[in-house]
């Protein structure tokens, strides 16, 4: 009988399939074999493929231009992206090539906004959301960038409260926006989210405090459903009440034109994942255009923050299997070269799931395994239950010459900043080095070193030790 881990992918997936794909049995990631990565960096690594970037930008906004003229929708569509899902410089340098405007969430990610101006990755005129709820430094940093000229900054309010604080410190004519708050998923612990301003005060806010504004105008209305884009009941009822919102506001405030449905497009988490973007994308349009349409108000430009759809497929993460145990007759551990909860961490907080592949030994026989990360901690580790699946693994040898190597695939998206990349870590094991590949102008793959292993020089210093 045939028992291959290849046969496994083979029979259960369409496979090979949109980034991932075999060399001999070797696995190549969008077009990048990762062995000679590995042969050249070693393990453990983090890798970022930059295009991919860019790909999915092309993706959602042809989906969404073809959408609107199809439809002959009157707005137009606006790509955010959400600074908090990936910081990194290259990450921000990569999106703003594709013409994306930003969304922030905090004081800090204001210092960054003025370092892209600073070296001229934006000017004055860049589009950019303040989202979260504000603090008074972070009220202070976005009324600075206003009044030093920043012409297309709009602070959206988190809560009521907020609004004083920027009359206050505002000198200029703004747009602003205003988040409402949406309901929960009936699963969930609680009823109604705790961002944004209820959605029965919401309007009658507006009016008693905007309406007369000679400072503010209301330019957005913006809401999230932070469980993602889905084709649910629940989805499509929670946007329905966004759009009836922002038609009674518009009613109200002539000068209303931008409808904010944040982010939560989702990414491929397993090789069996099926999304329909494209049928995603055209009823998001169509609903606000038969919305608006019936009660004659112009359709609004269409803005999201995709964080997550960004960058997520872009990143990879992988390791060495250092050693099996057979913990007991039937449970092997596969015991990986650094720690999951802290390079994953939201595969431990949250139970998210990635795509996991073996790199190589693809036509090894296949065997259940765990995976455990090296922290001493008994939640550092992946396996079937953890994440409601079947975990199958090539076996191997402990005398093979070539260790086993996995990926965890698509984990580009807030893994460096929930783990608090290059800070201290559990355990004291150290962040992964991170490696950078692109192509350069002839087309040809490029690939360097963005950061080194985290040095235990590094961690003592934090921790005071001189
Ligand atoms: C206001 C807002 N916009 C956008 C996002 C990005 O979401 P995602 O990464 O799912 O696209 C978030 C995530 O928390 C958010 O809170």
């Amino acid at each position: 009988m045939v028992n291959r881990y290849f046969n496994l992918i083979d029979q259960t997936y369409y496979f090979p399939q949109d980034g991932f794909d075999l060399e001999k049995d070797k696995l190549v990631f969008n077009g990048i074999p990762i062995m000679p990565l590995i042969e050249k960096y070693g393990t453990p690594f983090k890798m970022t493929y930059l295009p991919k970037i860019g790909d999915q930008i092309k993706k959602a906004k042809n989906f969404f231009n073809k959408s609107i003229k199809t439809m002959d929708y009157k707005g137009k569509y606006v790509y955010c992206y959400c600074t908090k899902c990936c910081h990194f410089s290259y990450v921000l340098e990569e999106v703003l090539q594709h013409g994306v405007q930003l969304e922030t969430s905090s004081a800090f990610d204001i210092d960054l906004i003025l370092n892209l101006y600073k070296n001229g990755k934006i000017d004055k005129d860049h589009i950019i959301v303040n989202n979260g709820y504000k603090t008074k430094q972070y009220i202070h940093n976005i009324a600075n960038l206003i009044n030093s000229g920043f012409k297309n900054v709009i602070p959206v309010l988190d809560n009521k409260f907020e609004l004083d604080h920027f009359e206050e410190l505002i000198q200029r004519k703004t747009k602003i926006g205003v988040r409402v708050a949406t309901e929960e998923e009936p699963k969930f612990e609680f009823y109604t989210s705790r961002l944004g301003i209820r959605s029965s005060e919401v309007v009658q806010f507006c009016k008693d405090r905007l309406k007369k504004n000679k400072k503010f105008e209301l330019y957005m209305l913006h809401f999230f459903v932070d469980t993602g884009i889905k084709d649910s009941t629940y989805y499509w009822g929670e946007l329905k009440k966004g759009i009836k919102t922002y038609i009674q506001l518009k009613k109200l405030f002539p000068t209303l034109t931008a409808l904010n449905i944040g982010g939560g497009m989702p990414i491929r988490n397993s090789l069996g994942f099926e999304y329909d973007y494209k049928y995603m994308i055209q009823q998001i349009v169509q609903m606000v255009k038969e919305a608006c349409d019936e009660d004659g108000i112009h359709e609004p430009d269409i803005f999201t923050e995709f964080g997550k759809y960004t960058v997520g497929e872009s990143g990879a993460t992988i390791f060495s299997v250092l050693e099996q145990k057979q913990q007991n007759d039937s449970e092997i551990w596969y015991m990986v070269d650094n720690s999951l909860m802290n390079t994953l961490p939201d595969s431990w907080g949250i139970a998210e799931r990635f795509i996991l592949l073996p790199i190589n030994k693809w036509h090894n026989d296949y065997g259940r395994v765990n995976i455990g990360g090296l922290s001493c901690d008994n939640s550092d580790y992946y396996n079937s239950e953890a994440q409601n699946q079947q975990l199958f693994l090539p076996m191997y040898k402990r005398d093979d010459k070539e260790p086993l190597y996995l990926g965890f695939f698509h984990t580009g998206a807030y893994q460096d900043a929930l783990s608090g990349y290059g800070g201290i870590k559990h355990c004291l094991i150290p962040s992964p080095k991170h490696i950078l590949v692109d192509s350069d102008e002839n087309g040809n793959i490029v690939d360097w070193i963005y950061s080194e292993e985290q040095t235990s020089r590094d961690m003592l210093q934090i921790l005071g030790y001189k």
